[in-house]
């Protein structure tokens, strides 16, 4: 079959990786794709976010099965427009792409559906925002509703910090994104993130990870989009995975079928862990990135029919085949990131580092110049390795770190430390 990837990250890239090694796809386009895609597969410059451009696109190259890597696709309805175009497709409806897209609608299916999440409330004017936060004392987590690129959460350490951020959001700050804020209770616990295909009906796990949101060492600095992760979560154990499912992730699908707004596509739960309990912290609706990467590591091409399924409405005959085995990547950034970093370094070193099914150099932002791979974004190169244990997989991939010729490239030394 004729496949089509959009998006042009390390997610984009893993995603192509993965769906090549699978004999069902004939032919693969990946828009935009970017240099380390392009290594691997035709790229195609498109406008991802416009529906009917996709579904032009995909008419004209008798496409018959689109997956979408992002999430701004998905909110800008470019998922119906391919339903309603009769072309099949990975990746939710508008509608239940709301999960990610407004933070106080996941909350209000949470609490319809009783999905335990933190104590909440929302608010369309910084006033009786800044007299709840007064009333409930810090810490206190402050959020844009809408779509704020993962920069729109402000864990405020004290009052006076909440209610700066409040004045910063209705202020403008994250634009439209921010016209209503969500304030949450703190929680405390362990971080994780849970991935579930979802057809509208049945769901199906399909792995664990656990990221490093912070620039710097020990998990200090600024956020990031996620400056490296490893597959599986110890934290979430099975015990843990599963009671997780039963009380957070199945009445959320339950509850979005029984709002005429079935959930198709795979949906990322970003999980509170303490003493065995998870509470949502927030759904995305794509696979996360660099989450992505060690999944599909651990998944191969198997997640080509996994996807399909999904897609075809078919989960309930699916199942996953699990090898014991662990993933880490490690994500080297322009130095700089997440603030001001230049572009343009030549990259070396690259060719000459393994690709197979247990090492494989994902590209986030490159681009090629005269045949060389350069840096062209704030997360330029996902190292990602496999291995019997973590440990191994951590050796192998911090060996690949080693052979990458890239002055101008940062990277944490210590990913997986929690699991290690
Ligand atoms: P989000 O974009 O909603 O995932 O928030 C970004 C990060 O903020 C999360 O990964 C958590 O580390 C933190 N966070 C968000 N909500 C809460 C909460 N209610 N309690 C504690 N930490 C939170
Ligand atoms: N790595 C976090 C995300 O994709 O949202």
């Amino acid at each position: 079959m004729n496949i089509l990837i959009l998006g042009g990250g390390g997610r984009e890239h893993a995603l192509a990786w993965a769906v090549l090694q699978n004999p069902k796809c004939d032919r693969l386009i990946v828009a935009p794709g970017n240099a380390g895609i392009a290594m691997i597969a035709e790229c195609a410059a498109l406008d991802t976010e416009d529906g009917e451009a996709v579904v032009g696109f995909a008419v004209e190259e008798s496409i018959d099965f689109v997956i979408i890597g992002p999430e701004a696709p998905l909110a800008a309805g470019v998922a119906d427009a391919l339903a309603e175009a009769g072309i099949l497709v990975f990746g939710p409806s508008a509608a239940a792409a709301r999960l990610e897209a407004s933070k106080g609608f996941t909350k209000e299916v949470c609490d319809a559906c009783g999905a335990p999440t933190a104590a909440w409330a929302r608010f369309t004017d910084a006033a009786a925002a800044k007299d709840y936060v007064a009333a409930q004392g810090a810490p206190i987590v402050v959020k844009a509703d809408g779509l704020a690129a993962g920069k729109g959460v402000v864990v405020a350490e004290t009052v006076a910090e909440a209610q700066a951020a409040i004045d910063e959001m209705f202020g403008g700050a994250f634009g439209a994104a921010g016209a209503e804020v969500v304030i949450e209770e703190f929680m405390t616990g362990e971080e994780a993130s849970f991935f579930i295909l979802s057809d509208g009906e049945s769901v199906l796990p399909i792995g664990t990870a656990q990221d490093h949101k912070r620039i710097g060492e020990g998990d200090t600095g600024p956020n990031t989009g996620g400056m490296g992760a490893y597959s599986p979560a110890p934290v979430l154990s099975d015990d843990v995975a599963a009671r997780a499912l039963a009380e957070i992730v199945e009445p959320t699908v339950a509850e979005m079928a029984r709002r005429g707004t079935p959930y198709r596509g795979v949906l990322y739960a970003g999980l509170m862990i303490e003493g065995g309990v998870s509470r949502l912290v927030e759904y995305n609706v794509r696979f996360g990135d660099p989450e992505c990467q060690v999944l599909m590591m651990r998944l191969g091409g198997q997640a080509l029919d996994l996807m399909l399924a999904c897609a075809e409405g078919r989960l309930k005959e699916m199942s996953v085949t699990w090898a014991a085995d662990h993933a880490m990547t490690v994500v080297m950034a322009a130095k700089g990131y997440p603030g001001s970093y230049g572009k343009g370094d030549v990259i070396g070193g690259l060719e000459a580092l393994p690709e197979d099914s247990h090492h494989m150099v994902f590209h986030a932002g490159t681009a090629s110049r005269e045949g060389a791979v350069v840096a062209n974004g704030g997360r330029v190169l996902n190292v990602t390795a496999r291995g019997a244990t973590l440990q191994e997989a951590r050796e192998r991939a911090y060996g690949m770190v080693e052979g990458v010729d890239w002055p101008g490239g940062v990277y944490r030394r210590d990913i997986g430390w929690r699991a290690l």
